[in-house]
This record gives C-alpha cells, sequence and structure tokens, in this order.
C-alpha cells in the first residue's frame, strides 16, 4: 500500500541490530551442516515454532542455542553478508552493528575469527554499495566485569574496526554498575558507550546508565516513560532511544503493538528511532517494524520522516557522513 511504499522509499539508518540474531532458520540448518554441529529441530518450520517467548530470558536461551552453528570465519561473513542484503532490500543506507563475541569465545570460537568475518563483509557492502557502517562490541551482562575486560582486552587489536561498547543480554538483577570499570576503560580508549537499558530493567538503570556508564545512547529505554523527570533529562541531552517495536511485542515488554509507546516517545521529544532487534526471531527487518507500528498507531508520514531522520542524527556518523544521506 501507500504507507508501505512511502517506508521502503525513505533513506535509513539501523540502530540496534545484534548480527546474530539475524540469523535465518535457513542459515542454521546450512550452517548446521557444513560444521556438522547437532541442532534441536527437524525442520525450518519447527525453529519457527520455538520462536514464541514470553521474556527476554526465553528467547536468549534459544538465541545462544541459535549461535551455536556459527564456527568459521566464513560462518561470520555469510551471516552478516545476508543482514546487509535485507538491510539494503529495505533501504537501509547506514547500519550499527551489535555482536556478542562471548557467545563465541565461550565455545572455542576466536575473537578474530568472529570480527573477521563480519568486518569483510562490512568492508565488501561499503565497497560495492556505499551502505556505511560501524561495529558495536556487546559485553554480555550475566558474565562478569573480569569477563567483559578480557573480552576488551581481546578487542584492542581491532580498535581500529569498533566503534563502540554495548551491554546485553539478560538486563533484571545485572545493573549498569557492574560494568561500570569496563565502560571507562573502553571510553578512555575512544570508544562510544551504549547500553540496553529500561527494557525489562527499571528506570533506575537507565539513570545507571547515564551517570555511571555515561551513555552515548539507550538501546530500547521503554520504562524510561515511567519517570517524568528521566524523560526530562533524555529529551534534553537528546539522547536518542535505539525502541524496537516488533522485538517488544515477542518479548511481552508491551502487550500489544497497538500498546507500543512510540508515539508517546515521539510526544514527549524524544529523539526515538525504529530498529529490528534480532529479526530472525522477531518477525521482521526494519521496513516490516515501521510498517507495523506505523500501522497499530497511525504515524503520519512527517512521524515516519522524523523516526528515519532520527536514526542519522542518533548514529555515529560525524556530520559530513550524516549529510550524504540526509
Ligand atoms: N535485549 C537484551 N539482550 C539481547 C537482546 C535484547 O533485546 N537481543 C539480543 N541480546
Ligand atoms: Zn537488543
Amino acid at each position: 500500500d501507500e504507507r508501505a511504499a512511502f517506508i521502503a522509499g525513505l533513506p535509513k539508518a539501523e540502530l540496534h541490530l545484534h548480527i546474530e540474531g539475524s540469523l535465518e532458520p535457513e542459515l542454521m540448518f546450512a550452517l548446521a551442516q557444513r560444521n556438522a554441529v547437532a541442532i534441536p529441530f527437524a525442520s525450518v518450520e519447527d525453529v519457527r515454532a520455538a520462536y514464541a517467548f514470553s521474556n527476554l530470558q526465553d528467547f536468549l536461551d534459544i538465541y545462544y542455542q541459535g549461535m551455536g552453528v556459527l564456527i568459521a570465519e566464513q560462518d561470520f561473513y555469510d551471516l552478516t553478508a545476508a543482514y546487509l542484503a535485507r538491510a539494503r532490500a529495505d533501504n537501509v543506507r547506514h547500519v550499527e552493528i551489535f555482536f556478542d563475541p562471548q557467545g563465541h569465545t565461550a565455545r572455542g570460537v576466536a575473537f578474530d575469527t568472529v570480527i573477521a568475518g563480519i568486518a569483510r563483509a562490512l568492508d565488501e557492502a561499503r565497497d560495492r554499495h556505499g551502505l556505511t557502517s560501524r561495529l558495536i562490541l556487546c559485553f554480555l551482562r550475566h558474565l562478569s566485569e573480569a569477563e567483559a575486560e578480557a573480552t576488551l582486552d581481546a578487542a584492542l587489536p581491532w580498535l581500529g574496526r569498533i566503534a563502540g561498547v554495548g551491554l546485553d543480554s539478560s538486563e533484571v538483577g545485572h545493573p549498569p554498575s557492574k560494568f561500570e570499570r569496563v565502560f571507562a576503560r573502553a571510553r578512555d580508549l575512544g570508544l562510544k558507550c551504549v547500553a540496553h537499558a529500561g527494557e525489562e530493567g527499571p528506570p533506575a538503570y537507565v539513570r545507571e546508565a547515564l551517570d555511571l556508564l555515561r551513555v552515548d545512547r539507550i538501546d530500547h529505554g521503554n520504562r524510561s516513560l515511567e519517570d517524568a523527570a528521566l524523560v526530562r533529562r533524555l529529551t534534553d541531552a537528546a539522547m536518542c532511544l535505539t525502541v524496537c517495536p516488533l522485538s517488544n511485542v515477542r518479548l511481552c515488554v508491551v502487550d500489544d503493538i497497538a500498546a507500543h509507546p512510540l508515539r508517546t516517545m515521539l510526544d514527549a521529544g524524544l529523539c526515538a528511532t525504529v530498529n529490528s532487534d534480532d529479526p530472525a526471531y522477531f518477525g521482521g527487518y526494519v521496513n516490516a517494524n515501521y510498517q507495523a507500528v506505523a500501522d497499530a498507531l497511525d504515524l503520519s508520514r512527517a512521524e515516519l520522516v522524523a523516526l528515519a531522520r532520527n536514526s542519522f542524527t542518533g548514529s555515529f556518523l560525524d556530520a559530513d557522513g550524516q549529510a550524504r544521506h540526509l
């Protein structure tokens, strides 16, 4: 329809995308075979049927299991190239990609193998299609800060390829304060800082991300809306929130898409963006996320334009890089 065509035509940036969450069941099966890794599914349909989550942890259990098929550099290249093809098809011009090295090093896959495969696909997309990108290394917050420090050590030879660090995995019980020192070191190394906060965790975790981790963006941030003073602080700072509508529905962060707070965020003056999070698990890439939330909330063209614009102004592109896309 008309709205779909309008969304498809908008140049967009994606700022919240876990590359391991773009592993489609078809590729999961192909890699399981190629690497002789056993997976507990008989078919692609079987896999999709398992994607019924009642919270974040339900999803994470299956997400860490799924990434077990990723072993060789070529696997990480294939995964990333497949995502970039989907992004390009959605008229995404710039991507800031999360990766979870600890989900791989824990299985004996070297940090260098992971990042080399991802980086090769990113370079190719830039050279062939002008698609620009940044990489964000995420620490798994259910693990210790010492393990995060060791991961940052492994990243040191790759600092030229890494724009920032993030914080993901099980939120409740693992507040930002747990990672204050490793984020301080990352910042001293010149890295940007982001953190998942206020997805399942309380507004206090968003405040900690701001005060203790000194983040440049908040990933999700939904529960900030429970705290009016925090909302004012986020708007005053023009802090970007990377919102993920279909993820919020699938992980039961919102009751249903019609109850999504995206318009409330925009009306409050928050710099909200629309992103896919883990598109292979949550039922859609960027345009599907724009479409679902625009249909449910009857978003106007001006609102859709504002969201797409926010995706560039909230990105880690410099002013020239943003201007090239806007
Ligand atoms: N939240 C926390 N951790 C994650 C997510 C998420 O939405 N996706 C992948 N890891
Ligand atoms: Zn996420």
